[in-house]
């Protein structure tokens, strides 16, 4: 019996992506750019079982709901196919990212998934192409392979991948306002802006610029111009998603003062930026130097977790023999 265990951490884009080209094969409609953290791991087991009559699925410690259980079987059904196997497998995910809080707990869910069930399949994958299958799960796992500060690429099939680019040292300091599940999924939000929001366009096409002013701020250290173009690239993609109809909100009163407040801590003089996802929750980019002060300063507004950069996806354990 083939099992295998992988861990990945979540990321938060500087650059979003938001929308996909083609959602059959995962293709964003832009390149994206992101921060790989330290904190919340996915530790991820994947346990063939030639007896089984289908994939099964844990989630910490628990049943997982059917549509988790229906995503984890259709990404199975890739690694098969690719594997030439017909085996099912069981699957125990434990999830330490507060689930469905706009933190992407799909990116370390299927970055650690993708790089367990390859092992336990069989396949020998170059880290692009474990980064091409992670897409298939969720857009944003793709960058929780290579972890660190990584660009994702639009293109096709074989072009769409994510890898490292050089960056000066980046630390994050993660605001919690709410955990509880958010009221429209990820997913489903971007198809109703690509629907139906006027603003869609001028996101696609502003943000494929902002992704090279990006990788040219990184390359050049610039972290005031990479925390600009954060800052404003998320506030961008809010604006977007709020043009569409029946209009989505993610942030909330507490989010927006968060934002106030970082841009009180920059006028007194530390290094931070402010981002959020697919959820009230917002991200503070700082650096390593600062991410004590930003912390302690932001403090009463949510709860605060600090982050550095962190690691790629990798196998902790891969054992056994075919069943
Ligand atoms: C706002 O990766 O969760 O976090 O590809 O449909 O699974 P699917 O979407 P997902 O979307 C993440 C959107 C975002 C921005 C980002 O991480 O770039």
């Amino acid at each position: 019996m083939m099992t295998a265990t992988a861990v990945a951490h979540p990321n938060i884009a500087l650059v979003k992506y938001w929308g996909k080209a083609d959602a059959q094969l995962a293709l964003p409609a832009t390149g994206s750019v992101s921060m790989g953290l330290d904190v919340f791991p996915t530790t991820t087991t994947v346990t063939l079982d030639g007896a089984a009559a289908a994939d099964s699925l844990v989630l910490n410690g628990g049943a997982a709901p059917d549509g988790a259980l229906l995503r984890v079987q259709q990404f199975l059904d890739l690694v098969r196919q690719a594997a030439g196997s017909s085996v099912h497998a069981a699957v125990v995910s434990e999830n330490t990212v507060p689930t469905g809080a706009g933190l992407a707990s799909s990116a370390s869910g299927f970055a650690a998934l993708a790089t367990a069930a390859a092992a336990a399949y069989g396949l020998d994958l170059s880290e692009r192409d474990l980064s091409r299958l992670a897409r298939r799960g969720s857009g944003s796992a793709t960058r929780s392979i290579p972890g660190g500060v990584a660009v994702w690429h639009a293109g096709d099939d074989q072009a769409s991948f994510a890898e490292r680019v050089p960056a000066p040292p980046m630390a994050m300091v993660v605001v919690t306002i709410s955990a509880g599940e958010k009221a429209i999924g990820s997913r489903e939000a971007m198809r109703r802006t690509i629907a139906t929001s006027p603003f869609y366009p001028a996101w696609v096409e502003s943000t494929t610029a902002t992704v090279d002013d990006m990788l040219a701020a990184c390359a050049a250290g610039d972290f005031a111009r990479i925390g600009e173009l954060t800052e404003s690239n998320a506030l961008r993609m809010h604006a977007t998603i709020e043009g569409a109809f029946p209009p989505i909100r993610y942030l909330n009163a507490r989010s927006v003062a968060v934002f106030d407040a970082v841009a009180g801590l920059r006028a007194d003089g530390l290094t931070a930026y402010a981002t959020a996802d697919a959820g009230p929750n917002v991200v503070v980019l700082t650096t390593p130097e600062d991410r004590g002060a930003v912390a302690a300063a932001l403090a009463d507004l949510g709860d605060v977790i600090e982050s550095g950069t962190g690691p790629g996806a990798h196998l902790l354990r891969s054992e056994g023999t075919e069943a």
